[in-house]
């Protein structure tokens, strides 16, 4: 690079092209962009010494100036002609570096931290929930581990009942703890929602609005269809009037919720002890294997008056419906699920299909 050196002459052609060839020299030394840069600044701006030779031209004779001006023109045009081929060239050159050094190779394992996701499970007790709420229902819980008066006494199950039985429930032990009436109940897993209608009765005057989604528990080995541990929820409804019509209404309403507006339900006759009449209750279910036909989503019935009764109810005035269905199998139903494993066994590649929130994908 030249030191700032002064002006020459504008008509010194020697010097002129030596100028020239000094800084083609320059310009093929620099080795990169910056360098490139540096050489363009110290060969032809503003400083240089051929801007400044240029602005000799002034004071030359008028005729001398064409010669001067087509000299350092030619100048001129020769180092920006070998910088910008310069240029091209160590540009090439910076991509050709930075596609071989930022190169990723996606064939190195990396430890990856799988992202989590709600469990459909989850997702669905809160649509659920959602569901009742936006009919102007409110939640209710109850207890997991249920005194045997509330699972089956206040229900109306008879003490020999096999609902009772150890092979379908799950006893506790611990202190057997007085049940009203000098009765000593025994602690059981609630192996249904429905103890929380009593729960529910007993703290709370009607008219009576209520779901309660939860964990219930039967002595049931987890295979493709069955878990010990599953959910239901339980609708419960007490007031003046009310009638079976108002229970098909509202099974109809919220099938339809979960299942589309092709759904609807049936009721076929059946028994429950705290309900008085019974039935099962059938999902007609447009995407049934086989073609779309009847599948059963649970049971429900008129409240039985003698929980009415056992519950501080009058059922001269008031009258109720209940209704009780299986979560998992809400699930397993909506989104062909076949295997409970799927759902029990928290593998996060599971969950993820049903995204984070709301229904299904
Ligand atoms: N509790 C019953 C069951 O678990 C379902 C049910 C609820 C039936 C409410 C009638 C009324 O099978």
């Amino acid at each position: 690079m030249t030191d700032a050196p002064g002006a020459l002459s504008p008509l010194d052609e020697a010097g002129i092209n030596a100028l020239v060839e000094e800084g083609l020299a320059a310009v093929a030394a620099a080795g990169d962009l910056p360098a490139l840069k540096e050489v363009r600044l110290a060969y032809t701006g503003d400083s240089s010494v051929l801007a400044r030779t240029n602005r000799g031209i002034g004071a030359l004779d008028k005729a001398d100036k064409p010669t001067a001006g087509r000299l350092l023109g030619a100048a001129r045009g020769r180092l920006h002609k070998a910088l910008a081929e310069r240029q091209e060239v160590l540009e090439a050159e910076a991509e050709e570096q930075m596609l071989a050094t930022e190169a990723v190779d996606v064939t190195v394992p990396t430890a990856r931290v799988a992202r989590g996701a709600r469990h459909p499970l989850d997702v669905l007790m809160d649509e659920v929930s959602d569901f009742f709420v936006s009919m102007g229902w409110s939640i209710a819980e109850g207890p997991e581990t249920e005194h045997e008066w509330f699972d089956f006494d206040a229900l109306n199950f008879d003490a020999d009942h096999p609902a009772r039985q150890m092979q379908d429930t799950f006893y506790v032990d611990g202190p057997s703890v007085g049940a009203g009436e000098g009765e000593k109940a025994n602690l059981v897993l609630r192996t249904h929602t429905s103890p929380v209608q009593a729960h529910v009765m007993l703290a709370q005057e009607p008219p009576l609005y209520v779901a309660c989604p939860g964990k219930v528990f039967r002595s049931d080995e987890l295979d493709a269809t069955h878990t010990p541990v599953f959910h239901q929820v339980e609708g419960l409804a007490v007031d003046k009037g009310l009638t079976m019509a108002h229970l098909k209404g509202t099974l109809d309403h919220f099938a339809r919720a979960m299942f589309g507006p092709e759904a609807r339900t049936r009721l076929r006759p059946s028994f429950f002890p705290f309900t008085e009449p019974s039935a099962e209750m059938d999902l007609w279910f447009p995407q049934k294997k086989g073609g779309p036909g009847w599948i059963e989503w649970g049971g429900c019935g008129m409240v039985n008056p003698n929980v009415l009764v056992a519950c501080g109810i009058d059922p001269e005035v008031y009258t109720g419906f209940a209704f009780g269905m299986g979560l998992e199998r809400t699930l397993m139903l909506r989104h062909g699920i076949a295997d409970m494993h799927d759902i029990v066994e928290g593998d996060t590649r599971f969950s993820q299909q049903f995204g984070t929130t709301g229904k299904g994908n």
